[in-house]
């Protein structure tokens, strides 16, 4: 029996010592110490020896189970350790190895554009102040001398958000960020210089130049004296800084409610210098943004004394006038998220 014991200790610990991860010592400890294991076997066949030799047996089974289990959890912590170090050792840096490119975010060009516009009408001594986007018909229109029942409403084709629902007052996606003047005027009075940037939505077909969403930047002075001379030279005075120095401008009369007289604002086109060319259908001048002279029926209905204050305002597309500066040709590229083009213009 003695003889058994030895055997089973031998292989037992040689067994130990190839046993290298968590599986193969459980299937160790159930082939050697679990209740139908090799040393239990031993145990169980005790029974059977005269008692003098039982004895001794059982005290040297016993002796070796606990000298197993000792080198169990030796072995254990030892393969525990042997992990750890392996894992420390491959996930070390090799601080030799050349870094990886890391890719750079940029300001979309239209963005971009944005904050070179106001930061120009910012030096010119206008405020930014911004307005809401989902916004009040009463703003949108009505207050711009737009009723329901007007024809130019057709101008804007509106995205409503709530029409007149239980009673409250009906609410759009803005058309276009002139309503900003009239929630201005509401609170201030003259002299008054802002610039107001912002999405606007239109419910049309989109095209080469006409997307649904947009970016505009609406501006308005009102003060003592203000002619369509001043509205002229700040818009002249923009494109400058924007297109450069030998730009030119031209206003050509145009219908707005709000503004009288109204005006098309058109930029020589900065590829032909005005001769004509494909980029301006051969007209040498393109059309930048709608503007005029604020209606006085607007100043007096907001409480300015029309007799004594005048005011100009304009509204201007920022992804027109960024297409004409990066020479792109199709307006919904901008919103593609193409990054072959928005990388290039950063
Ligand atoms: C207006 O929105 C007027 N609120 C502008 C205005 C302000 C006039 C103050 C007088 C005084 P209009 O619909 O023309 O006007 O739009 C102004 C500019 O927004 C256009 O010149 C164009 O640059 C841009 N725009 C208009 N519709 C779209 C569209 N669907 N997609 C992209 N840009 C557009």
């Amino acid at each position: 029996m003695s003889e058994t014991l030895n055997d089973v200790r031998g292989e037992a610990l040689g067994a130990l010592g190839g046993a290298g991860d968590a599986r193969a010592l459980e299937a160790w400890r159930v082939a050697f110490l679990g209740r139908k294991g090799r040393l239990t076997s031993v145990l169980r066949g005790l029974g059977t020896l005269p008692v003098e030799e039982r004895k001794q047996v059982g005290a040297a089974a016993n002796a070796l189970k606990e000298e197993l289990e000792a080198a169990y959890e030796a072995r254990v912590e030892e393969v525990r350790r042997a992990q750890l170090a392996a894992t420390i050792t491959q996930g070390r840096v090799d601080v030799t190895l050349p870094g990886r490119p890391q890719r750079r975010g940029g300001l979309h060009p239209v963005t971009q554009l944005m904050r070179q516009i106001t930061d120009a009408f910012r030096s010119m001594g206008f405020s930014i102040v911004e307005g809401p986007e989902a916004e009040l018909e009463y703003y949108n229109f009505d207050a711009l001398r737009i009723p329901g029942d007007h024809p130019a409403r057709d101008m804007w084709d509106t995205l409503w958000v709530d029409e007149r629902v239980g009673g409250a007052r009906p609410l759009l996606l803005r058309t276009h960020t002139s309503p900003a003047q009239i929630r201005y005027m509401e609170r201030y009075k003259p002299p008054i210089r802002i610039a107001v940037p912002g999405k606007a939505y239109r419910y049309e077909a989109t095209d080469t130049t006409h997307e649904w969403q947009m970016t505009q930047i609406e501006v308005l002075a009102v003060d003592e004296g203000l002619t369509m001379a001043h509205l002229k030279g700040t818009l002249l005075e923009l494109f400058r800084r924007l297109f450069g120095p030998e730009r030119r401008i031209r206003l050509v009369c145009v219908y707005f409610p709000f503004v009288e007289p109204g005006a098309q604002v058109l930029m020589d086109c900065w590829v032909c210098s005005g001769a004509g060319c494909h980029t301006c259908h051969r007209t040498g001048w393109i059309e930048m943004l709608g503007a005029g002279m604020v209606h006085p029926e607007i100043l007096e209905n907001m409480g300015i004394d029309s007799s004594r204050y005048t005011g100009f305002a304009a509204g201007m597309g920022v992804e027109r006038l960024a297409m004409q500066m990066y020479g792109v040709e199709d307006i919904r590229w901008w919103y593609q998220n193409d990054l072959r083009l928005l990388g290039q213009l950063r």
